[in-house]
């Protein structure tokens, strides 16, 4: 979604403002803007990549050192430079960059206007500038804490007034904001990414506050103006972690580091003793987890469908009854949440809107709720009673693939906590700390298999439609490897419960609808034999994804690939490796823009 740079110190703010933004490329956008405090002000927007704005600021080389920028992504007004952030108020001398959406601004323009203020754009945004400007009376920050108190919805905000040569306010209800302090240098950013080459001293913003920066210092209070004091911490991924290096795409790259995201994920929580996980951030809560009945998982997307294998993580691994739900459901239904009703909030970003408002929903409801997170610190993080990170380390693509890796492997390992302490044997919890320690190397040797994967990628890219299919631990895997499909290869893709076929999709199948059967030999695998052959029967190509030596399939299929065997709770982590290769390479024969998808983002913050 929308990023939001702002700098005040010594240096041309030019430069870490568009190296900011490039830094926040990868959360999707449409339009970009910059306003430096010069005299006058200078002010540009253009619609398209960060680069043509780039081009302009270098050219006309503001000499300005405070200043804001924005890449913008369309919600009220079409994408264009009028609609591009950072907007003004009439005098101009407010300028303004913001994240979220301004519920009453159609109420609160209808006031400005009849006051005669006049607006240049269709945004929600722009009332904002008007509003401080008709407040102000000298002090910034508190015209900007007055005209908050007014907004109904969410913000991120970063406000520039050229009477106040080296200041900034920024604040957040709903979107991140976090603050970088340097050496006579203070930066602030929607994301920690767009300041980490300069500072790794942060401060989060929470809910309802404004911070003012100057060069080197920074304060905070709340809306209704009292002192908040809160010290920086160190941010723990440094730049290294969002270089490319030799790979061509951002994504090519997450994918290979699935091994060491095991690793990391792993790392510390093995207890082989005693044949169980050990997890730190669920300490607080042991009792609560012990009492616990029944479990609920929220989350969006690609965490959506980690959320659905957890539902069969815990109910193989323990004897809770397991629910698993869209945040954006959740977050609306008249819950009746049971006694011990414990809720998980799954999230790479850790500030997606609706699994938020899901979680505080459930809060509401007193229930316990915990949270399985990348991004440290980040909202969901801090808001959740407990929580386990994923440490899988800056995911940049805007397509999940290493996150999800991880999810799998720590929800493995939450399930396995709870488990012992119920039903499952010492031997069983061994056995299956050892399939999670054999997986690094297993997720190695099938990415050997990438050229393999982009034959098969040459060979089928041209279809515009295909069936993903997988049953039990291989459903959400389905799920999974469709939708990598449909966001970065724009090809229709439909991933089913292979059981389900029988009840509609099979009749789309025929020699231009090939099937992508996930079957490795588990529990399921005859049964997956059955709609392999059912789909051949009716003369629709099948490639199958199963385990390696496993002869029979080469007969029955077009294509194969194979993965190493692990346990069959943990074959999914293999079986969605060649899944996100064959929808990488996929894009990338189809010329799609791998790493930033059209229309997509990398945070939703917005609902
Ligand atoms: C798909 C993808 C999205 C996210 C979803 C939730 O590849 O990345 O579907 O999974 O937007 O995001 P998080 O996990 O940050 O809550």
């Amino acid at each position: 979604m929308c990023g939001i740079v702002a700098y005040t110190g010594k240096q041309p703010a030019r430069e870490p403002l568009v190296e900011g933004l490039k830094r926040l490329e990868y959360r999707g956008y449409d339009s970009s803007g910059i306003a430096i405090l010069t005299s006058p002000p200078y002010w540009v927007r253009t619609v398209g990549k960060v680069d043509a704005l780039e081009r302009r600021v270098w050219q006309d080389s503001p000499a300005g050192t405070v200043g804001i920028a924005h890449t913008r992504w369309a919600t009220h007004g079409k994408p264009s430079e009028a609609n591009a952030h950072p907007h003004i108020d009439c005098t101009g001398k407010v300028y303004l960059a913001h994240n979220g959406i301004i519920e009453n601004y159609l109420l609160l323009k209808k006031r400005l206007a009849s006051s005669g203020h006049s607006f240049r754009s269709e945004t929600d945004t722009e009332v904002l500038a008007h509003l401080i400007e008709s407040l102000y009376q000298g002090n910034l920050e508190a015209a900007v804490q007055r005209a908050l108190l007014q907004v109904q919805g969410t913000f991120g905000l970063a406000v520039l007034h050229a009477a106040h040569p080296d200041e900034i306010i920024v604040a957040r209800r709903g979107s991140p904001i976090v603050l970088g302090v340097g050496v006579g240098e203070c930066f602030a950013a929607s994301d920690a990414s767009a300041l980490a080459r300069h500072t790794d001293q942060v401060v989060y913003l929470e809910d309802n506050e404004v911070a003012r920066l100057e060069p080197g210092r920074f304060s905070i209070t709340t809306l209704d103006n009292r002192a908040v004091s809160r010290e920086a911490t160190t941010l723990e991924a440094g730049a290294g972690a969002i270089e490319r290096g030799p790979y061509e795409h951002f994504m090519l790259k997450e994918i290979f580091e699935q091994p060491e995201a095991v690793e990391n994920a792993l790392r510390g929580r093995i207890n082989h003793a005693e044949g169980v996980a050990k997890l730190g951030g669920l300490e607080s809560v042991e009792e609560r987890l012990q009492q616990a009945r029944h479990l609920i998982v929220v989350s969006c997307g690609t965490s959506y469908y980690a959320g659905l294998f957890a539902r069969y993580a815990f109910e193989t691994l323990t004897d809770l009854t397991v629910e698993t739900e869209l945040a954006s459901e959740f977050r609306y239904r008249k819950l009746n949440l049971r006694q011990n009703t414990v809720v998980l909030a799954i999230s790479q970003s850790g500030e997606t809107a609706d699994t938020l408002a899901a979680l505080r929903e459930a809060k509401r409801k007193g229930a316990t709720v915990l949270g399985l997170v990348n991004v440290v610190g980040s909202t969901i993080a801090r808001e959740t009673h407990a929580g386990v990170y994923s440490h899988a380390g800056i995911e940049v693509g805007v397509a999940s693939t290493k996150s999800f890796v991880s999810q799998i492997i720590i929800l493995t390992l939450m399930a396995l906590l709870i488990g012992r302490n119920r039903d499952i044997s010492y031997e069983e919890g061994a056995r299956l700390l050892e399939g999670l320690e054999n997986l690094p190397d297993q997720i190695r040797e099938t990415l050997q298999q990438s050229g393999h994967i982009r034959e098969l990628a040459q060979k089928y890219c041209g279809f515009s439609h295909f069936l993903y299919i997988g049953r039990k631990y291989q459903y959400p895997i389905a799920l999974e490897g469709a939708l990598k499909l449909k966001e970065i290869a724009y090809i229709h893709a439909e991933g089913y419960a292979a059981g389900e076929m029988k009840h509609g999709p099979i009749a789309l199948v025929d020699p231009a609808f090939p099937t992508m059967a996930i079957a490795p030999e588990d529990g399921s695998y005859e049964k997956m034999m059955s709609n392999v052959q059912e789909i051949r029967a009716r003369d629709g190509h099948v490639i199958a994804i199963t385990t390696a030596g496993n002869a029979k399939l080469e007969h029955l299929v077009d294509d194969v690939i194979e993965v190493p065997r692990n346990h069959d709770l943990l074959m999914p982590a293999l079986t969605v490796v060649p899944l996100q290769l064959f929808a990488y390479h996929c894009a990338v024969l189809r010329g799609c823009d791998v790493d930033k998808p059209r229309n997509l983002a990398k945070s939703v913050t917005v609902e």
